[in-house]
């Protein structure tokens, strides 16, 4: 699928992403570069804040960059405006959350279908293409289920369903198995590694170490920039193993 050159899926440059908070700025990214090799699954680590869902949320054109360059399947997403975000959105990337976030007036079926309404498909062969992705995520019994009638691990198999619908190269999980128990959490990370060896190219955010075993790579995060996994564990060692939470100071 990318064929055109030796570029690789993802670059990263001198990444920077700065919230500005009254007089307090945030350096959420401070100076990230990255290379992702198409086809691959990258797990990306790092305690709270270290500025993982930053990361996801610029590579999926769900927010804007404060200054470098991301560039995904050839396109430069810095030079987009709104309409070429969306665009580059509905066609290139699959978003998982942590939370599902599935409309809980609409059933399994329609939540899944819900992404193609822009894509000049008829209606049916929506619903069709809806339920065929139901099916390939085990709940073709449950597509006529609204999400309070499902599981959370059914839910999350709804979302990926949803993920899957415009056929994208890049699929961005943000702690998709954080709300899970054990074993919903494995079967979603499975079929993380189903879409991996797929051929779909694959990031995702966990604090879970059995997604290692699927990984190809993995991002280390510390204060918004990217450290060796040497650098990982010396600073982890000095860290309580419970995150620290705000409110305390
Ligand atoms: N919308 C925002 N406004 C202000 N600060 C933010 C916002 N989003 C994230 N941050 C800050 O940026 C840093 C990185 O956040 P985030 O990417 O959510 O980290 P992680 O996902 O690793 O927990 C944190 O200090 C966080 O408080
Ligand atoms: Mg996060």
């Amino acid at each position: 699928m990318d064929s055109q050159t030796s570029q690789p899926f993802i670059q990263i440059r001198d990444l920077r992403k700065t919230y500005v908070m009254g007089r307090n700025k945030v350096h959420a990214l401070d100076g990230v570069d990255l290379d992702i090799e198409f086809g691959s699954l990258t797990v990306v680590m790092g305690p709270s804040g270290s500025g993982k869902s930053t990361l996801l949320y610029l590579l999926g054109g769900l927010d804007r960059l404060t200054s470098g360059r991301i560039h995904v399947d050839g396109q430069a997403l810095e030079q987009m405006d709104e309409n070429a975000l969306a665009v580059y959105r509905r066609r290139v990337v699959g978003f998982i959350f942590q939370s599902f976030n599935l409309m809980p007036t609409l059933t399994a079926l329609d939540n899944v279908a819900f992404p193609m309404r822009f894509s000049g498909i008829a209606p049916k062969a929506r619903r069709k293409k809806a339920f065929e992705l139901l099916k390939q995520v085990g709940l073709e019994k449950r597509a006529l289920h609204k999400p309070t009638e499902l599981s959370g691990g059914q839910q999350q198999r709804v979302a990926v369903a949803r993920a899957l619908v415009n056929d994208p190269k890049l699929i961005l999980a943000d702690e998709p198995t954080g709300n899970l128990d054990t074993a919903s959490g494995f079967a979603i990370m499975q079929l993380l590694s189903d879409l991996h060896r797929a051929g779909r190219t694959v990031l995702v955010v966990t604090h879970d170490p059995r997604m290692l075993q699927f990984a190809t790579n993995v991002i280390y995060l510390l204060d918004g920039k990217t450290v060796s996994q040497a650098e990982y564990e010396a600073a982890s060692t000095f860290s309580q193993p419970q995150e620290i939470t705000e409110g305390n100071s």
